[in-house]
């Protein structure tokens, strides 16, 4: 199954594609140092491409109240946009 991990390099992306990959799973690390950004849509809409599940583990990269309300509502709806596109049936996101 091709598993799309948003911010797939941090924290506790990294220790889950890990897993993913352990249990046999095709899973990809999707972040802006891999290229794909959730803001920008850089590189969203090839990550996705034929994608099963999208897990979004991303975290913003500020501290501000107002700045991160901004980038999960705008990472957020990038991403849905993407997904629904890519026909991505499952997402999965950490609060
Ligand atoms: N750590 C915890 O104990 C914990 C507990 C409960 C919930 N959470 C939640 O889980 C999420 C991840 O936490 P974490 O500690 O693993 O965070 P983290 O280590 O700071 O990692 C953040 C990830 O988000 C990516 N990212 C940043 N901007 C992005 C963008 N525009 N598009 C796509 N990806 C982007 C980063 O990519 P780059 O590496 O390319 O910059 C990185 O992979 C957060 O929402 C956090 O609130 C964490």
């Amino acid at each position: 199954m091709k598993i799309v991990v948003i911010g797939g390099t941090g924290l506790i992306g990294s220790k889950l594609v890990k897993i993913l990959k352990e249990r046999g799973h095709e899973a990809l690390a999707a972040s802006p140092n891999t290229g794909v950004n959730t803001i920008t849509r850089e590189g969203l809409a090839e990550a996705l491409d034929g994608a099963d599940i999208v897990v979004d583990v991303a975290n913003a990269p500020v501290w501000e109240d107002k700045a991160v309300l901004e980038f999960f509502e705008t990472s957020g709806r990038n991403l849905l946009a993407a997904e629904a596109a890519a026909g991505v049936r499952h997402h999965v996101a950490l609060s």
